[in-house]
């Protein structure tokens, strides 16, 4: 392949959308459901409040329609022309019917094919290397990809573990042909099936058909083991990142933004300290919206979108149920 068609098939985001819902949980609120306070949440998470989708009637899907309007809106995209709608999510509105499937055809992408992509928390991380993919193979001109998540669905509000760390909501980006020579650059993602136990909801899959048993277990909620996942976390995030940032001689001076998951504030902030980074050059939100799963980067983006500049280095990273993790490299591309 020559250098003239290497430019011509890199992949770039020309795009970013975002929503989150209106109902505010707060970490006051939640010291009325469960034993916890402001003080612990805060020091032990950097989270303040969150988001809830409280409409009973309304799932993932709206999170990811909403998204991706805001997106089809700010860029003025015909939505026709859109190829492919690929929905990460945890969270699909039903087990066997692909969300995404309902989320294009309520946009009005009525040329797309659709489908949804689960690795937890890493969804929208490896949904970035799929759609820049499609993307640089020359197979499609316009991916527009969602990360949404409808967290408040399957937490336990009676668990303080878990219900002080999720939130709602959803962020879309659109991945075409690079209009100039930035874009997806790197990647460098793994897995590993050992501990999954650890990060996971228990019944409703095959292992464990629902039963009463599963029900009265409350296997159907999300459980963590808390430290274990932290561990993790924070030593692969800063792994991995690290490896990326080697690859491709970034250093902290060069790099302008790391965008990592927002799990938990001491773990970025491990992460940020292993590779030496500045505090501003890191990006963060979780004090307002907690753990979004497969939105937190695409939240990331189109708050930060204002900031960034053409040619602007970006690292991302994630970790997440599985387990799965991984960090990219991407070059912001206006
Ligand atoms: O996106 C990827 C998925 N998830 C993650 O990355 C999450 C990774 N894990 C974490 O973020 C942290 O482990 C948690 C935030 C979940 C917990 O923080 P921790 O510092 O690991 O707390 P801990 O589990 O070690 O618990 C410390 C103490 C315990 O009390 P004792 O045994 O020391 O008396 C807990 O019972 O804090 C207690 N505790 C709480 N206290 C007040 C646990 N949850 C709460 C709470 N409020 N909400």
């Amino acid at each position: 392949m020559d250098l003239e068609e290497k430019r011509v098939l890199k992949s770039a985001i020309t795009a970013v959308g975002s929503y989150t819902p209106d109902t505010i949980l707060s970490n006051h609120k939640l010291e009325q459901m469960v034993d916890t306070n402001d003080e612990w949440i805060q020091s032990r998470t950097g989270i303040k409040e969150r988001r809830i989708l409280a409409d009973k009637d309304k799932a993932t899907s709206y999170l990811a329609i909403q998204a991706a309007q805001d997106l089809i809106s700010k860029k003025n995209l015909d939505p026709s022309t859109i190829d492919l709608v690929l929905l990460a999510t945890i969270t699909p509105d039903v087990h066997v019917a692909a969300t995404a499937a309902y989320v294009a055809s309520s946009l009005g992408a009525t040329n797309a094919f659709a489908y949804d992509l689960n690795a937890a928390c890493s969804g929208f991380l490896y949904g970035m290397s799929v759609a820049s993919a499609y993307i640089s193979s020359g197979r499609y001109k316009k991916v527009l990809l969602i990360g949404a998540d409808k967290m408040s669905s399957i937490v336990d509000y009676t668990d303080r573990t878990t219900c002080i760390i999720f939130g709602d909501g959803g962020g879309a980006v659109l991945f075409e042909p690079s209009p100039n020579q930035y874009g997806w650059e790197d990647e460098y993602f793994r897995s590993d099936g050992t501990d999954r136990m650890s990060l996971r909801i228990k019944a409703g899959g095959s292992l464990y058909p629902t039963t009463q048993e599963t029900l009265d277990q409350g296997w159907h909620n999300i459980h963590q083991d808390g430290k274990t996942v932290f561990k993790y976390a924070v030593s692969e995030m800063a792994h991995v990142a690290e490896e990326i940032m080697n690859r491709n001689q970034l250093n902290p001076d060069t790099l302008d933004y790391l965008v990592p998951h927002q799990a938990n504030k001491r773990i970025i902030d491990a992460t940020a300290k292993r590779l030496n980074l500045k505090e501003e050059k890191v990006l963060m939100n979780i004090e307002y919206y907690g753990n979004t799963t497969a939105a937190t980067l695409p939240l990331l983006l189109n708050d930060y979108e204002t900031k960034f500049k053409k040619g602007d280095k970006l690292v991302f990273t994630a970790f997440g149920g599985g387990f799965t993790w991984g960090a990219a490299y991407l070059t912001w591309a206006y």
